[in-house]
């Protein structure tokens, strides 16, 4: 299994362990992922399925022109993550090629053929940028492994916010079983042992500490950073994301969001978890779809006000949203969770 020392050379700017920004759609965008990067940590722009990738790159450039990060082969010292199924591979790659980020990052495509084909067009496009698949199963660690021999294999838990296979594990589980059998792959039939990223409900640095001891050599933080100065985000998601806890109680994985923003596209195997509100609970109870989508369509006009327990709107968040306790920067955040994660394990080293 490769690991640390492979992603010191990917990303000379890194601390370790590493503490990765998740490209989260519309939210993640340039100035959240400079910020992380800048802490010592890698962030990613959430490209999502927008076409405007451009614009975000071209911002993520000026910011670090200010004062630049030393990066491999001068690659720019950020990650852009698409989400696949939805995203145009003539339009990206032309963008990638411009732009030439230290990582890509892809999540739920088509199929196991899109996925080689957006993997070897942005190696054509920018051999130095490295390759990121993020799976929430064994199975799918594997046929990606096999099929596209990726950099960094991103392992989702399913406690994680917004989108996931909708049947999954947790990484307790995940990570060591993941891990494992890719050893066993690597070992039986040749090729690249990919570095294993963890993620899912890891808000702060004991959640890192467990993940790192689960075998995995990063954390990746997607709630946590809903809280973060930088983020894109309507203050009521904010609000909500600090008010919620007893995350397993409080959040669901659901189909009915998506249905309701008409986000879906997804294929049947995917939903996504957010904090429960009137949409869910009125669906559950059997309200019609249309008049549902009626009811989240006029609370968009209520603006923040939308968001909360008796509010309509999408509040996507994981069950670790209970230990999310309030807003800081990113820098902070990277920083806290990093150097944290290395207190526990030392910690506990000296108890045992
Ligand atoms: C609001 C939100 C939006 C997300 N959007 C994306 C996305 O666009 N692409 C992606 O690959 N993952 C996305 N994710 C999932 C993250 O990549 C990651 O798996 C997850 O945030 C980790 O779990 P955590 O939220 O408990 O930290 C999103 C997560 C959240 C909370």
């Amino acid at each position: 299994m490769n690991g640390v020392q492979n992603l010191k050379k990917a990303y000379p700017w890194i601390q370790t362990p590493l503490v990765v920004g998740a490209p989260m759609r519309l939210i993640s965008l340039a100035d959240l992922a400079v910020s992380i990067s800048r802490a010592g940590g890698l962030g990613f722009i959430g490209g999502g399925t927008e076409s405007d990738l451009d614009v975000h790159l071209s911002r993520a450039k000026a910011l670090l022109a200010e004062s630049p990060i030393a990066s491999r082969s001068n690659t720019l010292p950020v990650g852009v993550g698409f989400i696949n199924w939805g995203s145009d591979l003539s339009i990206s790659m032309p963008v990638i090629q411009k732009y030439r980020p230290a990582a890509a990052w892809f999540f739920a495509p088509k199929s196991i053929a899109s996925l080689v084909q957006w993997t070897i067009s942005t190696r054509n496009a920018s051999p130095d940028t490295e390759i990121w698949v993020q799976v929430g199963s064994v199975s799918d660690a594997l046929a990606v492994v096999k099929s596209v021999q990726p950099d960094v294999l991103v392992v989702q838990g399913s406690d994680a916010g917004g989108h996931g296979l909708a049947q999954g594990a947790g990484v307790i589980s995940l990570v060591p079983e993941v891990s494992d059998a890719v050893d066993a792959l690597v070992t039986k039939e040749g090729g690249y042992s990919p570095v294993i990223i963890a993620a899912g409900g890891i808000i702060e640095c004991r959640g890192a500490a467990a993940a790192l001891a689960l075998g995995a050599s990063g954390v990746v933080i997607g709630t946590r950073l809903l809280a973060s100065k930088e983020a894109k985000i309507a203050k009521g998601y904010q609000d909500e994301v600090l008010r919620a806890k007893d995350g397993g109680q409080t959040t669901v994985r659901s189909k009915v969001y998506d249905n309701l923003r008409g986000t879906t596209g997804w294929s049947d195997s995917y939903n996504a978890r957010g904090i429960i509100n009137n949409s869910y609970t009125d669906a559950m109870a059997g309200l019609d779809e249309d008049e549902n989508k009626k009811l989240y369509n006029e609370e968009l006009n209520k603006g923040d006000d939308g968001w909360g327990v008796e509010g309509r709107l999408t509040t996507y968040a994981g069950t670790g949203v209970g230990l999310v306790k309030g807003v800081m920067s990113a820098e902070d955040i990277v920083k806290e969770v990093r150097q944290g994660a290395k207190d526990v394990l030392a910690g506990l080293t000296a108890k045992l």
